[in-house]
């Protein structure tokens, strides 16, 4: 049977990982995959992770299977993380939610419940988006339309016509909303803009789903929450899918959530079952650790404030990359403008690079950013930009 099987096409992120893998020249740089270094170049694990795993050491008295909706404490916490404890759809408990594997696996089980058990097949996805959304969405059985984001002229948001694309769905399709730090463009709405889109939705009776993978990587934990906090205020149904690989460090863990916000608690816990039921049927009940760690951050006050620096430490690294980013390519004297960059939100820049630019980069420079253009800026160092910058010089 497995003479007829065609070789899969390399992910256009993941793929990227292998190959820089395979690469052998010493000045290689991996600005690909979204995964955050600090100055050193390394992947740290959170001084808080590593606390709150020696207290799961000392207490952990069984690993028997979680239920499938995971650990419950873990859920609580992720509802006060994505709404804060007093919004009416937590106080309402007209949301209710399951522990997942990561962002992916997390959309993977709301697209797999809207499939099979709502009328909604349609899914409206930002253009570009995050590569992997086509994939998961179209795998689960979802019809996929785009919307337009992005202006490549001014580099900014293109608001209207997100508007008027969204203005021809039709009621119960669903809209694909990055909460915060758009993926790839680092560009958001503000919050008048999400007000339009939670009123859009509301009229035409359009389901958001949020992806919410860089919650405290733009201004703030509660500051970036506040686009979801809108929507969940207007409209009366909606699901987030949620991840801790990047703001608690957890990439290898695969820890996410899935929620769904429904107009009244019955129908909550109708939509909640069959959610449990997808999972059943996809891995039975989530592994512990990941969400046991966060869950301990959350729960204690002093690790959930070292938490909060942690954070604050990798947002602000950041935007002091992406501003010595742009200083240095003046500096390498490229006279193209990208003060753009500067106000991008979160791990990525939207570069304005293109393929053949981008593969020039990789193939005489040894530099790997993903073929949209998008730079990983979060794993930028004080010692590596000089040889990007200068790389990028010889390709613009
Ligand atoms: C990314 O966009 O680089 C991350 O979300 C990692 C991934 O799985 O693609």
């Amino acid at each position: 049977i497995f003479s007829q099987v065609e070789l899969a096409a390399a992910d256009p992120i993941l793929g990227l990982t292998d190959a820089f893998k395979a690469d052998v020249r010493d000045n290689k740089v991996n600005l690909g995959v979204g995964i955050y270094k600090d100055e050193s170049g390394q992947t740290p694990i959170l001084k808080s992770v590593k606390f709150a795993e020696e207290k799961l050491l000392a207490t952990e008295s069984s690993k028997s299977y979680l239920g499938m909706e995971g650990v419950q404490a873990y859920n609580r916490v992720v509802q006060t993380l994505l709404f804060g404890r007093e919004h009416t759809v937590v106080t309402e408990q007209r949301a209710l939610t399951a522990q997942a594997p990561g962002g992916t696996g997390s959309l993977r089980i709301a697209a797999e419940f809207l499939v099979r058990h709502t009328n909604s097949k349609k899914i409206w996805i930002s253009n570009p988006t995050w590569a992997n959304h086509h994939n998961i969405f179209s795998t689960a059985g979802l019809e996929i339309a785009e919307y337009r984001y992005y202006k490549a002229e001014t580099h900014g948001l293109d608001f209207d016509a997100m508007l008027s694309d969204l203005q021809t769905a039709e009621a119960g399709d669903l809209v694909l909303l990055h909460g915060c730090c758009h993926n790839p463009t680092g560009i958001d709405l503000d919050n008048a803009q999400w007000q339009r889109v939670a009123q859009l939705c509301l009229e035409k009776q359009l389901v958001p789903l949020f992806d919410f993978a860089y919650q405290g990587f733009g201004a703030g934990v509660e500051e970036d929450a506040q686009g979801l906090r809108i929507v969940a205020s207007t409209v009366p149904e909606l699901i987030v899918a949620n991840s801790f690989s990047k703001n608690f460090g957890l990439y290898n863990e695969r820890i996410g959530a899935v929620t769904v916000v429904a107009s009244n608690s019955e129908e909550a816990v109708n939509a909640f079952s069959q959610i449990k039921s997808t999972i059943r049927a996809s891995y039975s009940n989530p592994p512990a650790h990941g969400a046991l760690i966060v869950s301990t951050i959350l729960e204690d006050e002093t690790l959930k404030q070292l938490w909060h620096d942690e954070l604050r430490e990798m947002r602000e690294r950041i935007a002091e990359m992406r501003i010595l980013f742009v200083k240095s390519l003046k500096a390498a004297g490229v006279e193209q403008d990208f003060e753009f960059i500067s106000r991008q939100n979160g791990m990525f820049s939207f570069s304005g690079l293109s393929k053949e630019q981008v593969n020039r980069l990789r193939d005489e420079f040894a530099v790997y950013i993903v073929g949209s253009g998008r730079i990983s800026v979060a794993g930028m160092t004080k010692s590596n930009i000089p040889v990007i910058c200068e790389a990028i010089a010889k390709v613009v």
